[in-house]
């Protein structure tokens, strides 16, 4: 039925109701009236997590717009670590509990996503979305061709200097090297490694690692960061003093738009640490 012929059958039908004195059905009226009218003014104010406005939704069957509204709430959350580790996260879809996600950057089928994603994202979306139920990762666009060739076996990219009997490998998946174990690093703490002659800097928030390439990118020298010291979780160039978020490397001082720290992909598995220089 249209919207406006159905509001002039409602006005006929209450002024009949009226007349007839029908106090079941008036009251029935008045019920639905006093469910609607404060349900409606605060999803009008934008108040949608108000659990009137959620109760009001859900009997629509509008509930799962909210959900993938706190769903990507929760993502922003996790977000920086994410990013802290040369990657990115994009909500594709909620449907009944089931959060369908995709890596990109350096997270996009690299051996540490299924750590990053266990770590980062499902623990947030375990305590914060109580309908959840898994997290289903999907492949960056594009990563499939990239990563296929074509009969559908993996694509081998040519190095320079390797004639077509040699080995050929992929050029820009992380490859991941030891940088040693995360108890001898306390949390609060950071401490620079050497990993395939480069050097990188692990900080250790809250218990959680992140790596950055240990030189600051406001001097053309590369002066090294490790001299530095962490103020909760900015980390602060021992040089002039520029901060820095020490989960994400992205400036965390009065000039967000000077250089942000450049990430070094970083993996914990069972207690080691393991970073990917490679892609940094
Ligand atoms: S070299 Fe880091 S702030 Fe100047």
């Amino acid at each position: 039925m249209e919207f406006d012929q159905a509001i002039k059958e409602l006005e006929t039908l209450i002024g009949t109701l009226e007349r007839d004195e029908d106090d079941r059905a008036l009251l029935l009226l008045q019920l639905v009236d006093a469910i609607h009218r404060p349900g409606l003014e605060l999803i009008a104010s934008g108040d949608l997590e108000h659990p009137m406005a959620q109760a009001l939704l859900g009997m629509y069957d509008l509930a799962p717009v909210e959900e993938h509204i706190q769903v990507e709430e929760i993502l922003d959350e996790v977000r920086p670590y994410i990013e802290s580790h040369g990657g990115d996260l994009e909500l594709l879809d909620v449907d009944d509990g089931v959060v369908h996600v995709r890596l990109s950057g350096s997270c996009s089928g690299c051996a540490a996503s299924a750590i990053t994603l266990r770590r980062g994202v499902e623990d947030a979306l375990r305590e914060k979305y109580e309908n959840f139920k898994e997290v289903v990762p999907h492949e960056a666009e594009g990563a499939e061709a990239e990563t296929s060739g074509a009969n559908g076996g993996p694509q081998l990219l040519q190095i320079e200097g390797l004639n077509d009997q040699q080995p050929k490998r992929k050029l820009n998946r992380p490859v991941f090297e030891d940088a040693g174990s995360i108890e001898d690093l306390a949390s609060g703490e950071m401490k620079p490694v050497e990993v395939d002659g480069a050097s990188v800097l692990i900080v250790n928030i809250d218990g959680e690692p992140y790596a950055f390439k240990n030189s600051c990118p406001m001097d053309d020298r590369g002066l090294p960061l490790d001299g530095g010291r962490l103020s909760g979780k900015v980390l602060v160039c021992p040089w002039h003093n520029c901060g820095y978020d020490a989960r994400s490397g992205k400036r965390a001082d009065d000039e967000p738009d000077k250089p942000d720290l450049a990430v070094v992909p970083i993996a914990l598995r069972d207690g080691k640490l393991q970073v990917a220089v490679n892609v940094a």
